[in-house]
C-alpha cells in the first residue's frame, strides 16, 4: 500500500462526483482501500474520501477514536471501517453543530450543523451488504466523507462564518469562551 498526497481545495476533482463501484470485490477497490488506509495514517484524520487521493470512485474509510465518540446513543468509539457505495438516510430532523476539519483544507476549522441521527447502507471490501444507525461523531464523519463523493465540502454546509478559523486560533477561542463560562 502507498500513501498518497491529499487533494486540496481548489482542486475540481473536490467538486466532482464519483461514480458508483460495480465490483466493490475487485482488486483495484482492494488496491484503493489500501491506498487510502496508508494516506489518512500519514495524514492523520478520522476520515477520507476516495476523491481526495484523486479517485473518483465512491469509497470511503472512517474510524472514531475514544476521544472523539459523544455520548449519543448509536456513536461510540469504532475501528477503520471501509465503505463503498455508501447512502445515507436522516432518521428524524434533529441536527447538531460541531467542528470539523478536512485533510483537504488544512489548518482550518468549521462548526457545521449535521443530522443527528442517520442509517447508513453500503457494501464492505468482501462484497457484503452494511446496514447501521448511526449517531453523534460517526455519523458527522460519514455526511462529511459522503458529502466529498458528491463534490461537496464542509464549507458548503457551513451557516455562520463567525465560527470558523485556523484550528490554534479557534482552539484558543473556544478555550477561553468554556473558562469564562466556568468563572
Ligand atoms: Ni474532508
Amino acid at each position: 500500500m502507498t500513501s498518497k498526497s491529499i487533494v486540496r481545495v481548489g482542486d475540481p476533482v473536490l467538486r466532482s462526483v464519483a461514480a458508483l463501484v460495480p465490483d466493490p470485490t475487485a482488486p483495484a477497490i482492494r488496491q484503493l482501500i489500501d491506498d487510502m488506509v496508508a494516506s489518512l495514517e500519514e495524514a492523520g484524520g478520522i476520515g477520507l474520501a476516495a476523491p481526495q487521493i484523486g479517485i473518483l470512485q465512491r469509497v470511503l474509510i472512517f474510524w472514531v477514536p475514544d476521544a472523539r465518540a459523544t455520548n449519543e446513543p448509536d456513536d461510540g468509539p469504532c475501528p477503520l471501517t471501509a465503505l463503498i457505495n455508501p447512502v445515507l438516510e436522516p432518521l428524524d430532523d434533529r441536527m447538531a453543530l460541531g467542528w470539523e476539519g478536512c485533510l483537504s483544507i488544512p489548518g482550518l476549522r468549521g462548526e457545521v450543523p449535521r443530522h443527528l441521527r442517520m442509517r447508513v447502507t453500503a457494501t464492505t471490501p468482501e462484497g457484503e451488504p452494511f446496514e447501521a444507525i448511526v449517531a453523534g461523531t460517526r455519523a458527522r464523519v460519514l455526511q462529511h466523507e459522503v458529502d466529498h463523493l458528491d463534490g461537496i465540502l464542509y464549507l458548503d454546509r457551513m451557516t455562520d462564518f463567525t465560527r470558523f478559523g485556523f484550528t490554534e486560533e479557534v482552539h484558543e477561542a473556544e478555550a477561553e469562551r468554556r473558562s469564562r463560562e466556568l468563572t
